[in-house]
């Protein structure tokens, strides 16, 4: 247990292409406490998603830390971290990647195979994440069968399914239109309220990213602190 759900230790990754190397993340560290809600924004190809990806055990940073409620995910192997994440982890991802071959229902349950509840344990929070998201009429059919706001509702049941303790989400509502938008982005702050999941999202969205506690801006892979909605708009902490 620790008093962060979430804190990066210079975290650094790099990618080779072709004779250059680009450094998506560069050295970003960040504390996010228990039940905070932060957002990030940033322009197209800051590093945005690599370092969500890279938080959520999605993806392997070079270099640095991530330690999710005191546990360094970085030392874990493979087998193990897919189980913590399973467990404490909700990712919906920029693109709401779900399985084309797999149904509504079986996409929503795909994260309770990863993880050690028992198998019963998830019936009520499907039950109720089904009825909120209103996708009782949809749970047999194919991603492809499904339009833009109904497949990214079963992106957000799937990340909430074994309530998890923290929440990423990568611009959950930006393939969406507006009125799409605003009642999924309703939805997901209706069920965050009744568990105050920490969340962490990605949005091009003023308008959401001023509902956050704190606002930080990635810029070519560096992360600063924007504005702190509970310490006042100044830039008073966490610059490394
Ligand atoms: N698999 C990869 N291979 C090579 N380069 C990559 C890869 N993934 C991302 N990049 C590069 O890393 C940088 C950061 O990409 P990232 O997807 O994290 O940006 P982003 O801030 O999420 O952008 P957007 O707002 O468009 O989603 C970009 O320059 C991108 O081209
Ligand atoms: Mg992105």
């Amino acid at each position: 247990m620790s008093e962060y759900m979430l804190q990066t230790e210079s975290v650094i990754k790099t990618y080779r292409q072709y004779d250059s190397v680009i450094t998506a993340v560069n050295r970003v560290s960040i504390k996010v406490e228990k039940g905070e809600f932060i957002a990030i924004i940033g322009t197209s190809g800051s590093g945005k998603s690599t370092f969500l990806h890279i938080c959520a055990g999605l993806d392997k940073a070079n270099a640095g830390h991530v330690i999710i409620d005191g546990t360094d995910i970085t030392k874990l192997g493979p087998d193990a971290l897919g189980r913590f994440r399973g467990e404490k982890m909700g990712f919906i991802y920029q693109r709401h990647n779900l399985i084309p071959q797999f149904t509504a229902l079986e996409n929503i349950l795909l994260p309770t195979v990863m993880c050690n509840k028992p198998d019963m344990s998830y019936q009520e929070s499907l039950r109720k994440l089904v009825e909120s998201l209103n996708l009782t009429e949809r749970l047999h059919h194919l991603p492809s069968e499904l339009s833009g706001g109904q497949a990214q509702r079963v992106a957000i049941a799937r990340a909430l399914i074994n309530n998890p303790q923290i929440l990423f989400a990568d611009e959950p509502t930006g393939n969406l239109d507006r009125a799409n938008a605003d009642e999924v982005l309703e939805l997901l702050f209706r069920l965050r309220a009744d568990l105050g999941q920490t969340l962490v999202m990605v949005t091009h969205d003023l308008a959401i990213a001023d509902q956050a506690d704190r606002i930080f801006r990635m810029e070519n892979g560096s992360l600063t602190l924007e504005r702190d909605y509970i310490k006042g708009n100044k830039k008073t902490i966490d610059t490394y």
